[in-house]
């Protein structure tokens, strides 16, 4: 039997997850949204695609969480999008309650699923997931290394003018201003970064990195990013369907790894069919350690905001 992806929220971010992963031909995709006609009209648009781009899976639209049930990855994107000057933080308790709510539906018709999240703010909301989930931490995923990383690979190649395929890097830490890009371990064709790129020029391309959504976000002025959060999305879900073992930077549930323990921090992994095979804990300086612990420490004030609640309306 074919495999079954669900990808939760039709808008930019999940119906181009929806698509690409659609267009993988490894799994059916059902593509839910509480809108009316929205998921139904993009699956049906998505798998008239099919005969031209060679795909022969079946995508369906639904705003019934049945029709996600058996799925082996759900792909939660719910949620308000950025809209300009608002930071990630801003959109903190209005997708908690939507994140709650979509995490109880599909685990509940899909309780052996490995859970993808994508929705901003993206650590926060993977500990609200995870905790509403009562998954094991190797289920609740969240992307973002994958898209912050492809963005610093990507200013890399074009400071180079080489293959962004040949620049191999990782940005750890939460997904916000404090992720950290890790030089030190940033090659290009098997050589260290710092010896190609000048250190003023790798400060730029570092900050930058940081600010990526946000550049994104004031170029479009009314959404924010969604071609390179869904190819991010669609790269992890193909090493899980197809166990293929990929070293991929996500957020993970930490239980003391890098010294921080019950936390969502962005760090590598190892993903397979179960999701998370392995957290790999790789040296850091003392240095790169502080910066991470800096980040983590960012996530942290964000979930004891989370759990504080609601500040009542003045
Ligand atoms: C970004 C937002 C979506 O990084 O978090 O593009």
């Amino acid at each position: 039997m074919r495999k079954k992806v669900t990808i939760v929220g039709a808008g930019q971010v999940g119906a181009t997850a929806a698509q690409r992963i659609f267009e993988r031909g490894y799994a059916d995709v059902v593509l839910v949204d509480i809108i009316e006609g929205l998921p139904q009209g993009k699956a049906l648009d998505i798998l008239q695609s099919g005969p031209v781009v060679g795909s022969d899976v079946s995508i369906v639209g639904t705003n019934k969480y049945e029709d996600t049930a058996g799925s082996d990855v759900v792909v939660i994107t719910s949620g308000v999008a950025r809209k300009p000057g608002m930071s990630r933080d801003d959109l903190l308790f209005t997708n908690l309650d939507i994140v709650g709510a979509v995490t109880k539906e599909t685990v509940k018709h899909s309780p052996k699923a490995v859970l993808i999240i994508v929705t901003n703010p993206l650590d926060a909301m993977c500990q609200h997931a995870y905790q509403v989930s009562g998954l094991p931490r190797e289920r609740v995923i969240g992307q973002s290394g994958v898209l912050d990383t492809a963005r610093f690979r990507t200013f890399l190649a074009q400071q180079l003018g080489v293959s962004p395929r040949d620049v191999q890097a990782y940005v750890l830490g939460g997904h916000g201003d404090t992720m950290v890009p890790l030089v030190r371990y940033t090659t290009v064709g098997g050589v260290p970064v710092a010896d190609l790129v000048p250190k003023e020029t790798l400060e730029r391309i570092v900050k930058r990195t940081r600010d990526g959504g946000a550049e994104i976000v004031a170029l479009l002025k009314t959404g924010s990013a969604y071609y390179a959060p869904s190819a991010g999305v669609a790269e992890m879900v193909d090493s899980i369907i197809l166990d293929q073992h990929r070293i991929l930077p996500c957020a993970a549930y930490l239980d003391g790894e890098y010294g921080i323990r019950g936390l969502y921090v962005g760090v590598p992994t190892r993903l397979g069919t179960g999701g998370i095979e392995e957290i790999i804990q790789i040296k850091l300086t003392a240095e790169e350690h502080a910066m991470l612990q800096k980040s983590a420490d960012a996530v942290q004030e964000l979930v004891n905001v989370m759990r504080k609640g609601r500040p009542k309306a003045a």
